[in-house]
């Protein structure tokens, strides 16, 4: 596995797109590993899932630095002395600012619990409900300076149904974006692809 390309994490909570990556990693499957998990969160429980998996796992607040700038500085510089590759953001509540997004620019994937461009932001789940949509999803993405708003690389459709709760399309959400985000690093470890305009063309 020491040939495997290195992925670092950035969460902000429980961690579980950070779990179904890793638990998909190996031989046959994703041929990674996650290097470190690095969190804006002290606190954040998915800090406590790399620990206990033995994954470097590093917590990077805001309140520890001078600037968001700083802060994000200390984040790249831990993906970089476990040389990471690949970012993957899951769950990682922030924006990344323009100077982090540069250094492993086309290299930073992140995934949401829409069908995007349809509700780009926080709170997708509510969004989707408040809109009426009938089918929502999961988006693996490419990060940019924009707000969910780069390259698509994946994506996975669920029904909405007219009973639903936030929380029960969240977690039927969830259960997708739990495959498409192995499923998207996979085809890009895996496969050749280049991006033509804001497409992510797969097969060489
Ligand atoms: C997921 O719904 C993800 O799409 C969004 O934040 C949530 C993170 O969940 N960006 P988890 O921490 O991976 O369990």
């Amino acid at each position: 596995m020491d040939d495997a390309h290195r992925v670092g994490v950035l969460l902000s909570g429980r961690g579980s797109n950070f779990l179904a990556l890793h638990e998909a990693m190996g031989p046959g499957e994703v041929p990674a590993r996650v290097a470190v998990v690095v969190s804006n969160v002290a606190e954040a429980p998915g800090l406590e899932k790399a620990r206990s998996r033995g994954i470097p796992a590093f917590a990077e607040p805001r309140a520890a630095h001078s600037s968001v700038a700083a802060q994000e500085e200390a984040m790249a510089s831990r993906l970089r002395e476990h040389g990471a590759e690949w970012v993957c953001l899951a769950g990682y509540m922030r924006i990344l600012g323009p100077d982090f997004v540069r250094a492993f620019r086309g290299r930073i994937l992140n995934i949401h619990p829409s069908l995007l461009p349809s509700f780009p932001g926080l709170h997708a789940q509510r969004q989707a409900l408040a809109h009426g949509v009938k089918i929502s999803g999961c988006t693996v993405h490419f990060v940019d300076e924009s707000l969910d708003g780069g390259p698509i690389v994946v994506q996975r459709a669920v029904p909405v149904y007219d009973r639903d709760s936030e929380h029960d399309l969240a977690e039927r959400i969830l259960t997708e974006e739990h495959r498409a985000y192995p499923e998207a690093l996979r085809r890009l470890l895996v496969e050749g692809w280049r991006i033509e305009g804001r497409r992510v063309v797969f097969g060489s």
